[in-house]
C-alpha cells in the first residue's frame, strides 16, 4: 500500500515549488499518496488559523510531512508554524545535508551534513521583559535550556547517522569556553556518547572558529552536530557553500514522525513569477524517500538533478540559468523518463 504523506504547499513560492516537486515525484514513480493541507498565511486567510486543526489531524495520521516555506511575521503576530510543528511532534533532529549541485561555484564537491538540535537551547522561547524606572522594556531576558536528555539524543543521532551513512567524522561545535554550564553540559554528554562509536573520528571545536574553518577549508569536516541556534546559523552558512538556500534540503526527525521542508523562505520578491528553484523542496522530498525506505527512487531523482544541472540543460535563474520553474521541471521529468 502506498504511503500517505501530508503536504503543506505553504506561502509565496511554496505552491509553485510544491507543484514541481509532486510532478517529479510522480514521474519518478514514488509510491506515495498526497493529503494536501493548508498552513501559514495562506491558511490564515482561508480558514482564519495559521495551523488549522485539520492539518494537525492529517499529520497525526500520516506522521510524515512535506512542507513548503511559510511566511512568519517577525516580532508580533503568530508564532512560527515551523516551530509549532517541530514541538507538536517532538522533531528533535534537524538534518541539513549540503552537496555541490551546480559546478563552478565557490567550492567543488562539498558533501557535508549538519545535525542540529531542534527543541532546546535559546529557541525554547522562554523570554520576557524586565521593567525598571517606569520603563516596562528596560531589559529583556532569554533563557538557554540544555538538558542531558536532549544533548544525549542529538549526539547519538549524529553518530548513528554517521554510522548508517558511512561517514568518517563527527564534529561538535560549541561555546563551552564561555557558557560553561549549558554548553559545557552539551560537550560533556557528547564526549560520553562518542565513546560508543570508536570507529568514527570525533572532535569538538569552538563555534566561532568552526564558522571560520567552514569557509576556509570545508573539506576538513564531515558530519557536524550542535545545539539549536548555532545549528540554525551554521546550516545557512553551509547552504551558502553550495550556492544558497535554493539547493539545501532539510529533514526534521522525531521518534515517530518526520517533516521534510524547503529551507528557504516564501520569497515574496519572486512569488507568482514562475521562476522559483524547486531543488530545495525536491531534495527534501528525496530525504523523505530515504526515510521511507524508497532509496532507489530518491537516488534516481538526485541523479536526474545532477545530470540536468551539470549538462547546463536547464537551470533556474538563481543557478545562473534562464529556465522557468516549469521548464526546469520538464527537463527533470524528461531525464527521469
Ligand atoms: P527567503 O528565503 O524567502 O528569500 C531570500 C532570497 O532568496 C530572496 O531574494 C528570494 O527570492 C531568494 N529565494 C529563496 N528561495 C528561492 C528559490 N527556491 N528559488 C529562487 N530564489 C529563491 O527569505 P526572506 O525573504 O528572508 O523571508 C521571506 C519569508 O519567509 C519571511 O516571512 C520568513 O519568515 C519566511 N521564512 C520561512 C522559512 C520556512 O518556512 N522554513 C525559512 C526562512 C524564511
Ligand atoms: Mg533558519
Amino acid at each position: 500500500m502506498a504511503q500517505t504523506i501530508t503536504v503543506i504547499p505553504g506561502d509565496g513560492i511554496g505552491p509553485e515549488v510544491t507543484e514541481a516537486t509532486l510532478e517529479i515525484l510522480r514521474a519518478a514513480g514514488a509510491d506515495l499518496e498526497y493529503d494536501m493541507q493548508l498552513g501559514g498565511v495562506t491558511a490564515l486567510e482561508q480558514v482564519k488559523h495559521p495551523l488549522p486543526q485539520e492539518t494537525i489531524e492529517s499529520a497525526e495520521r500520516t506522521r510524515v510531512l512535506l512542507k513548503g516555506p511559510l511566511t512568519t511575521p517577525s516580532g508580533s503576530g503568530f508564532r512560527s508554524i515551523n516551530v509549532e510543528l517541530r514541538k507538536l511532534f517532538d522533531l528533535y533532529a534537524n538534518v541539513r545535508p549540503v552537496r555541490t549541485i551546480v559546478p563552478g561555484g565557490r567550492y567543488e564537491d562539498i558533501d557535508l551534513v549538519l545535525i542540529r538540535e531542534n527543541t532546546e537551547g535559546l529557541y525554547v522561547g522562554v523570554e520576557h521583559y524586565i521593567g525598571m524606572h517606569g520603563d516596562p522594556k528596560a531589559a529583556a531576558e532569554s533563557v538557554m535550556i540544555i538538558t542531558r536528555f536532549g544533548a544525549e539524543r542529538i549526539s547519538r543521532y549524529a553518530f548513528e547517522y554517521a554510522r548508517k551513512h558511512g561517514r568518517k567524522k563527527v564534529t561538535l561545535a560549541h561555546k563551552a569556553n564561555i557558557l560553561k554550564y549549558t554548553q559545557g553540559l552539551f560537550l560533556d554528554v557528547a564526549h560520553e556518547v562518542a565513546k560508543d562509536y570508536p570507529e568514527i573520528e570525533w572532535e569538538d571545536r569552538i563555534i566561532d572558529a568552526t564558522a571560520m574553518q567552514l569557509v576556509l577549508d570545508p573539506y576538513r569536516f564531515d558530519v557536524l552536530v550542535m545545539e539549536n541556534m548555532f545549528g540554525d546559523i551554521l546550516s545557512d552558512l553551509m547552504a551558502g557553500l553550495v550556492g544558497g538556500l535554493g539547493f539545501a534540503p532539510a529533514g526534521n526527525i522525531g521518534e515517530d514522525a518526520a517533516m521534510f521542508e524547503a529551507v528557504h523562505g516564501s520569497a515574496p520578491d519572486i512569488a507568482g513569477k514562475g521562476i522559483a528553484n524547486p531543488t530545495s523542496l525536491l531534495t527534501s522530498a528525496c530525504l523523505m524517500l530515504d526515510h521511507l525506505g524508497q532509496v532507489e527512487c530518491a537516488t534516481r531523482i538526485r541523479d536526474a538533478i545532477d545530470s540536468v544541472v551539470q549538462a547546463g540543460e536547464a537551470r533556474t535563474i538563481d543557478m545562473g540559468g534562464r529556465s522557468t520553474t516549469r521548464e526546469f521541471t520538464a527537463a527533470l521529468v524528461n531525464a527521469l523518463g
